[in-house]
């Protein structure tokens, strides 16, 4: 059965990993894969957490199933997070919120109810976007198209060329936002142009989507639901995917969730049947570990304070970083401008370098970047950003 099989080449970002791992070189450096580093270069469990994982370990009793939702207390407190719980929609019971197995499970629920709901939608995404998206949608059936984004000439937002391509979509085509820390340009639109896209969204009638995976690292955690929460008022069906990968640093534990607003509260809870019965043919029910942690902090004062203090910490290093890395390489006498990275946000940017010059980083000075020449930002520490620019001047001279 498996003999036309034939190998495929790893994913572009996981693939670094292993190649990375089996790399002697003690000066290597990893910008690969999104995952926030501290000053040491580890990705430590927060502090929240594994309080949070003590209270769990001593309280729950059992590990039978707990039904398609998974941890009821996870998702309404990540609904209050995303939608505000004194919002409208909330109020008026307009949204259901559900657990998936991480961000990308939800994308991929996403994915089935979309193509459930209307077999001949399509889904545009911003040109860039995150490469997994380009395989989640078409893998349930869905056509992907790109909608313009990234100005890869002057690092910016081309707004006015993505809001002529969205006002050419309509009902049955469903679009792609990033909600903050654009992944993979660092790009966001303001406040202004977020009003401006949502009122578009309300006119043509074409569905939002928002990925939320950085919650907290370009604002704050209030500050970049700004999306989700001008897409509720304003449309009256949304789709949000969110991940606390990143934010609750529980990366392996694979915890997010689909939300959805429907037109009201009949709708939203018929949609969740749907929802239950598309899971229960795909994983049956989710992994409850890391949403029991989360729902512990989310519903303690204390842990919920020590968690927003923790996502500043990492959002303020990440800023310090953008900011050192851009001063130092106007220190080095780079010619190349690299000033963007101060203006960008999150873990991710673009260096604008080719795959050339990317792959002389990775063969000459251990240093791994995906082809796109995204970084993680996160990944530099007083260690290594000397080393770094070194090797930036170098493969830019020659
Ligand atoms: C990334 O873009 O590096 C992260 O979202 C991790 C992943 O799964 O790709």
């Amino acid at each position: 059965m498996f003999e036309h099989l034939k190998a495929v080449p790893p994913d572009p970002i996981l693939g670094i990993l292993s190649a990375y791992a089996a790399d002697p070189n003690p000066k290597k450096i990893d910008l690969g894969i999104g995952v926030y580093k501290n000053e040491a270069g580890a990705t430590p469990m927060l502090e929240c957490v594994v309080e949070a994982e003590k209270i769990l370990i001593a309280t729950q009793t059992s590990k039978s199933y707990l039904g398609p939702p998974g941890v009821v207390g996870f998702n309404s407190a990540m609904s209050d997070l995303l939608f505000g719980p004194d919002s409208d929609v909330l109020q008026q019971g307009r949204v259901r919120t559900i657990q998936t197995p991480g961000g990308t499970g939800g994308l991929r629920v996403a994915a089935d109810l979309v193509k459930t709901a209307v077999p001949d939608a399509a889904i545009w995404a911003s040109d860039p976007t995150w490469p997994n998206h380009m395989a989640i949608f078409p893998a349930s059936g869905l056509p992907m198209h790109a909608y313009p984004y990234f100005d890869r000439l002057n690092s910016t937002l081309r707004f006015v060329e993505m809001m002529e391509s969205l006002r050419q979509r309509g009902p049955g085509d469903v679009v792609l936002f990033h909600a903050c820390c654009h992944n993979p340009c660092g790009v966001s639109p303001d406040q202004e142009q977020w009003e401006a896209i949502t009122n578009l969204a309300a006119e043509r009638g074409f569905t939002p989507m928002v990925d939320i995976a950085y919650m907290g690292f370009e604002r704050g955690i209030e500050e970049d639901t700004l999306a989700v929460r001008l897409f509720s008022e304003k449309c009256p069906e949304v789709i949000v995917v969110s991940s606390c990968s990143k934010n609750f640093a529980v990366y392996r534990e694979r915890t997010g969730a689909i939300s959805i607003v429907c037109e009201n509260d009949q709708k939203a809870a018929d949609v969740q049947t749907v929802i239950n019965s598309l899971t229960r043919k795909n994983y049956s029910m989710p992994p409850t570990h890391g949403p029991a942690i989360i729902d512990i902090i989310l519903h303690s004062d204390e842990l919920t304070k020590l968690w927003e203090s923790e996502v500043t910490t990492m959002r303020n290093r990440i800023n310090s970083l953008r900011k050192t890395l851009s001063e130092k390489i106007i220190a080095s006498g780079i010619s190349k401008d690299f000033s963007f990275l101060q203006r960008q946000s999150g873990m991710f940017s673009f260096l604008g370098l080719s795959v050339e010059q990317v792959h002389r980083l990775k063969n000459e000075f251990a240093i791994y970047t995906v082809d796109s020449a995204r970084i993680n930002v996160a990944s530099f520490n007083d260690g290594n950003i000397e080393y770094f620019i070194d090797a930036l001047s170098k493969v830019l001279e020659d």
